[in-house]
């Protein structure tokens, strides 16, 4: 997803426009640029590709800019080029724009400007934005700034440079994230928080319709009214060196490998140390609420979907509430029956999922009390909806999600043991016991990390292989779906997750000699349908890796590698079965030399839909 930097102030501002977007790579992008306000003009520098290119670009020239706006693309209107690639200025290069988001009413306003005489070079949404400036410019940016966010229809995070006002940066925000760094003599612009931090602490995240005027001594916000806004400064706590890749190879597997601390911060402070029962303090629901829910919705996208599945069996169980499970781009035009008895839970790594976004909005309309499992504070999510436990998992970067997915699921539990606590679900002896069982989880994934020789051996042998397949029943079908996504992601192998009793009803067409088959076998009920569907698949000589608990019998007998899991309760078993399916999809990757933190065509944030 496109990132935004913005400096004003006395240093070199290239540099820190290139850090700055360095620093966002993660978002994932396909073109980089920067704009400066350089003596008589504004210079404009962008490139397809990564920003290597753009620096390779930048090379050997000397600037003395004031000010400059910079941006990496992720392609929404218009390909990947050195074109379409923003800052976007407009006829006369006295306006330079940078955007996140997609303004809608593109077309009719582009049509609008043709006819007024301004010429477009780009087919980009964006570049309507710089024309606009420059029709509607009367001596005043930030006047001109309102006057076009008036005619604007979508969503957007922008940047403005102007000729006339060298002096000052303005920024506005709608739907799409936007912070500034407040400085000494000097203050920045990001679309997230890491892009910031090896220079500031200090930070105003902007709200929808909020503008910023910025320039070196000071930064003024205001309405899209023009009336001044006090805004509180928000002081980041994160270590710089938590955000970067702190000496593993990739940050996928610093993430992996952070899983034990992260499911440990889940838990911290939620549970009563004397009477072990979950504390929510940030959901605010009555118990009398609470008791009045007739029925829980969960929607998200990509793997926080997959930690929706696992949430929707752990509530049941736990709860007894009928869950209803949907991927958010479905779940916001089903026309879902959602109304002022309905819960709605929505989970989000990013917190700025646009589907996800809008199925918050669409459940809220409805009535339903939101609330949100989301990792990062004040994300638009976090601020809508009605509730929100964060997942406390660090930043991740690596566009594959890991640690988010894990301390989503450990949501998911204390999820279900509250609202099972208030309704008076679930027997004293079991709470206590999951309780239990999940404060040994972090160790136990640290167990899993520090014995994985099986995953290695697995992945000599099939790191050549173009299809994959998982199977499991229960939970681990819910597993399987998540490996299999992690595989194809940032392999690029074709991976299939298919529910173990369905095999016979299609996939296993496709079993033949030497495909490699992940079985999960970790639920103790269904074990022994597992094991009678890995021998099925043996059958048509399929090669096969089972994850089994340990002291699983018989499954040695039938499997051709085993990789045993430290025992827990099967509802948590998901947190510590997925962990060697991403190291196996990491292992892939980096066999099959894929760019495993960026892999092709993929974003970390989606925040257009
Ligand atoms: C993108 C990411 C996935 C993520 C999904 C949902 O597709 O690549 O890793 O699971 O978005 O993101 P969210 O931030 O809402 O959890």
């Amino acid at each position: 997803m496109c990132g935004i930097v913005g400096y004003i102030g006395p240093r070199p501002v290239v540099p820190i426009l290139l850090d700055g977007l360095k620093k966002l790579e993660y978002r994932g992008y396909d073109s980089s640029g920067i704009a400066l306000t350089e003596g008589n003009g504004i210079e404009v520098f962008k490139r397809q590709g990564k920003l290597d290119a753009l620096r390779e670009e930048l090379n050997g020239r000397e600037f003395c800019a004031a000010a400059g706006i910079g941006h990496t693309r992720w392609a929404t209107h218009g390909r990947p080029s050195d074109i379409n690639a923003h800052p976007h200025t407009d006829c006369q290069g006295r306006f330079a724009v940078v955007h996140n988001g997609i303004i809608e009413n593109y077309l009719p306003l582009k049509e609008w400007l043709i006819s007024m005489g301004h010429i477009f070079r780009s087919e980009t949404d964006t570049e309507v934005l710089p024309h606009l400036m420059e029709e509607f410019y009367e001596g005043d940016l930030v006047r001109t700034v309102m006057r076009v966010i008036r005619k604007l229809e979508g969503s957007y995070a922008m940047v403005v440079l102007a000729l006339d006002e060298p002096g000052r940066l303005v920024a506005v925000r709608q739907d799409s994230p936007l912070v500034v760094g407040l400085g000494e003599g000097e203050n920045f612009l990001a679309s997230d928080i890491p892009a910031l931090l090896c220079h500031t602490r200090n930070t105003y995240i902007l709200e929808d319709g909020e503008i910023a005027d910025v320039t070196p001594e000071g930064v003024a916000v205001l309405d899209r009214d023009g009336r001044k806004v006090e805004k509180s400064v928000f002081h980041v706590k994160w270590e710089a060196a938590q955000a970067e890749k702190g000496g593993y190879d990739h940050f996928m597997l610093k993430e992996i490998y952070e899983q034990p601390r992260a499911l440990k911060d889940t838990l911290s402070g939620r549970i009563d140390p004397d009477s072990s029962r979950v504390v929510l303090s940030e959901i605010r629901m009555t118990p009398e609420q609470v008791r009045n829910i007739k029925k829980i919705f969960i929607t998200a996208c990509g793997t926080a979907y997959h930690a929706g599945l696992v949430g929707k069996h752990i509530i049941e169980k736990l709860v007894r509430i009928p869950v209803e499970i949907d991927i958010a781009s479905e779940f916001r035009y089903r026309d879902p029956l959602v109304d002022g008895d309905s819960l709605v839970i929505v989970v989000s790594q990013s917190g700025e999922t646009a589907d996800t976004l809008a199925a918050l909005r669409e459940s809220r309309r409805r009535g339903a009390r939101v609330l949100a499992v989301t990792n990062v504070v004040d994300s638009s999510i976090a601020r809508e909806a009605d509730d929100i436990l964060y997942t406390w998992a660090g930043p991740e970067i690596a566009v594959a999600s890991t640690k988010a997915y894990t301390t989503q699921l450990m949501c998911m539990c204390l999820i279900g043991l509250y609202l099972a606590d208030i309704r008076g679900t679930l027997p004293e002896a079991e709470r206590k016991a999951i309780i239990r069982e999940m404060r040994k989880l972090g160790d136990k994934v640290r167990a899993i990390l520090e014995n994985c020789n099986v995953i290695d051996r697995f992945v000599q042998d099939y790191a050549g292989s173009e299809n994959a397949f998982f199977i499991g029943r229960g939970l681990d079908h819910t597993v399987a779906m998540e490996g299999a996504l992690k595989l194809k992601e940032i392999s690029y192998i074709h991976a299939e997750a298919y529910a173990a009793g369905e095999l016979k009803h299609g996939t296993l067409a496709l079993i033949v000699k030497g495909v490699p088959v992940i079985a999960l076998a970790t639920q103790q009920d269904l074990y022994e349908k597992m094991v009678s569907n890995i021998k099925e698949v043996k059958a048509r000589e399929a090669t096969v890796m089972a994850l089994a608990m340990n002291g699983a019998k018989d499954v040695e007998k039938v499997a051709d590698h085993v990789l045993h899991l430290p025992s827990t309760h099967p509802l948590l078993a998901p947190v510590l079965t997925v962990v060697p399916l991403q190291l196996l999809a990491y292992r892939m990757a980096v066999a099959r030399n894929c760019d495993v933190d960026q892999p092709r065509n993929l974003a970390k944030s989606v925040t257009v839909e």
